[in-house]
């Protein structure tokens, strides 16, 4: 086995980057757009991917993409391939989506949709995209998991599916890519104030905490602490250091150190310290 290098070559490399029209995927495209790397960006939401194509000096490509489309996946690969005015080095699987709904009650397409794009666009992106990795023998495939991917959540049952297996999903290719010099990072963003909340499928939440679907994003802003900047640098440090998997945020750090600590009653934690910042 050859080992490989300490940190792989970020800075100036072509980087593909989905979901790109918001949120942390804007903000890495933006963060790495300024340190010299022409970005390939995606996203279903065409005015969100105008969005930041119009806010990036420097060479953009912008397709929007289903990350679903498994075939739309290998066309958007072949665009880039065609189009990289340099060497292809990064490829973020972010394009992600929730739904709030409880297992009992809970609607089955809702369920599909998160699984449809968490975990199969990922794996779809994956497919198109390590071909010519492994043709060049570099690059870093990083794929967007959660804190929910450590942690089970209630009534995000679908998301943290998803998320376990993005988890799962990578860690699997990371051994698979051992006699290489291709890497694959999994990352565990906390609460980043993006429009994930927004953006998702509402039916209800735990507890009936929130009265509907505008009533649970306002309350994800006021307890998610991350910015999506923060986030796209301590994801652009930890990718250009070479860590395998980058926790996001004080929130995610302690979550993951709770976890360790208390395997099954973790929640137990979490609940008592969420009674105590309501009665605060
Ligand atoms: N914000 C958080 O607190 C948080 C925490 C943990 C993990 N994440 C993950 O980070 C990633 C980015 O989310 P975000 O917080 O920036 O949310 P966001 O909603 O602001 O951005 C997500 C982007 O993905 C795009 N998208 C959704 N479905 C798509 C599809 N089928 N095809 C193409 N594009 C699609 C959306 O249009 C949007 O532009 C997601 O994978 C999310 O699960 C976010």
């Amino acid at each position: 086995m050859r080992r490989r290098p300490a940190a792989p070559a970020v800075d100036g490399r072509t980087a593909v980057v989905t979901g790109a029209g918001s949120g942390i995927g804007r903000a890495v495209a933006q963060r790495l757009a300024a340190h010299g790397c022409p970005v390939a960006l995606a996203d279903w939401d065409e005015a969100g991917l105008a969005e930041t194509e119009a806010s990036i000096d420097g060479p953009v490509l912008a397709q929007r993409l289903d990350v679903r489309d498994r075939q739309g996946q290998m066309a958007f690969a072949a665009a880039v391939a065609a189009w990289a005015p340099a060497p292809l080095g990064m490829v973020f699987n972010n394009a992600g989506v929730t739904v709030l709904q409880g297992v009992a009650d809970a609607a089955p397409e809702d369920d599909e949709w998160v699984l449809d794009v968490n975990l199969h666009g990922v794996v779809h992106g994956v497919r198109a995209f390590l071909p010519l990795l492994l043709a060049q023998d570099a690059g870093v495939i990083v794929n967007t998991s959660s804190i929910f991917g450590i942690v089970g959540f209630p009534h995000q049952t679908a998301y943290c599916a998803s998320k376990f297996a993005v988890r799962g999903y990578t860690e699997a290719l990371r051994q698979e890519l051992r006699d290489t010099q291709v890497r694959a990072v999994v990352v565990h963003p906390g609460g980043v104030k993006t429009k994930i909340v927004e953006n998702a499928r509402f039916r209800s939440d735990f507890r009936n905490r929130s009265a509907d679907h505008a009533a649970a994003a306002r309350e994800f802003a006021t307890i998610a602490r991350t910015t999506p900047e923060h986030a796209a640098e301590i994801i652009h440090t930890g990718v250009a250091r070479g860590r395998s998997r980058i926790l996001v945020g004080p929130d995610a750090v302690a979550l993951d150190l709770l976890v360790r600590l208390a395997p099954t009653r973790y929640y137990d934690v979490i609940d008592r310290l969420d009674a105590l910042v309501r009665r605060s």
